[in-house]
C-alpha cells in the first residue's frame, strides 16, 4: 500500500443483489445494497426481521443457502480484492483467515461430538500450520481471550457441558482464532439472557480493541447499536434506507422508518428479544413495490412516495437517507 495516497476501506459493497429461488417464487432478499467499512470500525445493520440482514451477511462470505440462493449482481471487495471473482477454494481460505462469522445460535455452529479445544484448533491448524505445542498454546490463549475460566481444564469439554453464554464464547474464540480483519456477527446475543448478553458484548468490544478487527454487527436492537457501533445502516425490505454515524442517527434520524424503529425501542426494563413493533407488515420481497418500500406503513406518505424509489439525500457528510422528505424543512 506504500505510496498510495487514498487508502481504500477494508470492505466495499456496491449494489449487492441476492436472489433466492423458492417454490413460491423468486425472493429479492437483498436488492441493491451498498456500504463500506473501515479497518477496525463497527457498522451496525439494523432492521426488522425479514429485511435481508442475514442474506447480506451470508453473501459477503459467499455462503448463501443452497440450492436456490445466488448473488445476482453487485460487487464485494475485501482489502481491494474482488470476492466475487474468487474460486471456491480461494473463498475457503478467505473465510476464517480474513473474515469470520458469529451466528445467533451457538449450538448450530458447534460440533456436538468434538471437544471445544479441538474446534478452536481446527481453523488455526488449517490456516497457520503451527507446531503441536504451538497449536495447544494458541487454543488455550484463545479460550483465555474469550474469558473461559481455567482453559486448560475446559478445553476437553464438549459443547453440551457448557452454558449457552460459554458456548457463544467458544464460537467467538473459533471466529477470532485466525485474527480475521473482518468479523460478521449476526444477532450474536439474541439467544442469550440479558446479563450474559451484556457480558458477551463487552467481551466482543474488548477483543476488538485488542485485535483491531472490523465488525459488522447485525441486530434488531438499537440499544446494542448504541453500545457497540460507530456507524449504522438501517435496512428495510432488502435495501438500506438510511446510514449515519451512530450519534447522528440517534439525534437526527431522517427516515420515517428509522424514527419508527427508535420510537418502538423498549425501555431497558421491558427489553426482550422481539419488542420492536411497527404497524403493518414489510412488503413481500417476491414482488417489492416500485415506490418507497416503507410508504404503505408510513404515516407521512403521499402519492409521490408511491411513484418511484426515492433517491439518496445527503443530509450531512456520511448521513444519507432515501426519503423524498429527508432534508425538507
Ligand atoms: N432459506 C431461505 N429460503 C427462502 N427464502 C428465505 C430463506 N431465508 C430467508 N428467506 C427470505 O429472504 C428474505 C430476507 O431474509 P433474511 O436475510 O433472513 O432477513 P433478516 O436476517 O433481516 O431477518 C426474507 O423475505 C426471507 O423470508
Ligand atoms: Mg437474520
Amino acid at each position: 500500500m506504500a505510496g498510495s495516497e487514498v487508502t481504500r476501506p477494508l470492505l466495499e459493497v456496491e449494489n449487492l443483489r441476492v436472489e433466492l429461488a423458492t417454490r413460491s417464487g423468486l425472493v429479492h432478499a437483498v436488492d441493491g445494497v451498498s456500504f463500506h467499512l473501515e479497518a477496525g470500525e463497527t457498522l451496525g445493520i439494523v432492521g426488522e426481521s425479514g429485511c435481508g440482514k442475514t442474506m447480506t451477511a451470508l453473501a459477503l462470505q459467499r455462503m448463501l443457502p443452497r440450492p436456490g440462493g445466488r448473488i445476482a449482481g453487485g460487487a464485494i471487495r475485501l482489502g481491494g480484492e474482488d470476492l466475487l471473482a474468487k474460486s471456491e477454494a480461494e473463498m475457503r481460505d478467505i473465510r476464517g483467515r480474513d473474515m469470520a462469522m458469529i451466528l445467533q445460535d451457538p449450538m448450530s455452529s458447534l460440533n456436538p461430538v468434538m471437544s471445544i479445544g479441538a474446534q478452536v484448533a481446527e481453523p488455526i491448524r488449517a490456516h497457520q500450520r503451527p507446531t503441536r505445542d504451538g497449536l495447544h498454546a494458541a487454543v488455550l490463549r484463545m479460550l483465555d481471550a474469550v474469558r473461559i475460566p481455567s482453559p486448560a481444564a475446559r478445553a476437553g469439554d464438549y459443547p453440551h457441558q457448557m452454558s449457552g453464554g460459554m458456548r457463544q464464547r467458544v464460537v467467538g474464540a473459533i471466529a477470532l482464532s485466525c485474527r480475521p480483519r473482518l468479523l460478521i456477527a449476526d444477532e450474536p446475543t439474541t439467544a442469550l439472557d440479558v446479563t450474559i448478553q451484556a457480558q458477551y458484548l463487552a467481551l466482543l468490544k474488548d477483543l476488538q480493541r485488542d485485535t483491531g478487527v472490523a465488525m459488522i454487527l447485525i441486530t434488531h436492537d438499537f440499544g446494542i447499536v448504541a453500545k457497540m457501533c460507530d456507524r449504522v445502516a438501517v435496512m428495510y425490505a432488502g435495501r438500506i434506507v438510511e446510514t449515519a454515524d451512530v450519534r447522528t442517527l440517534f439525534d437526527r434520524p431522517a427516515h420515517p422508518y428509522t424514527r419508527a424503529l427508535l420510537e418502538a425501542l423498549p425501555s431497558m426494563e421491558q427489553r426482550s428479544a422481539r419488542l420492536m413493533v411497527i404497524d403493518g407488515q414489510p412488503p413481500d420481497l417476491r414482488a417489492p413495490p416500485s415506490g418507497c418500500r416503507f410508504a404503505p406503513r408510513c404515516t407521512l406518505a403521499t402519492t409521490a412516495c408511491l411513484a418511484e424509489y426515492p433517491a439518496a439525500t445527503t443530509l450531512s457528510p456520511g448521513h444519507v437517507a432515501h426519503c423524498i422528505r429527508a432534508g425538507a424543512p
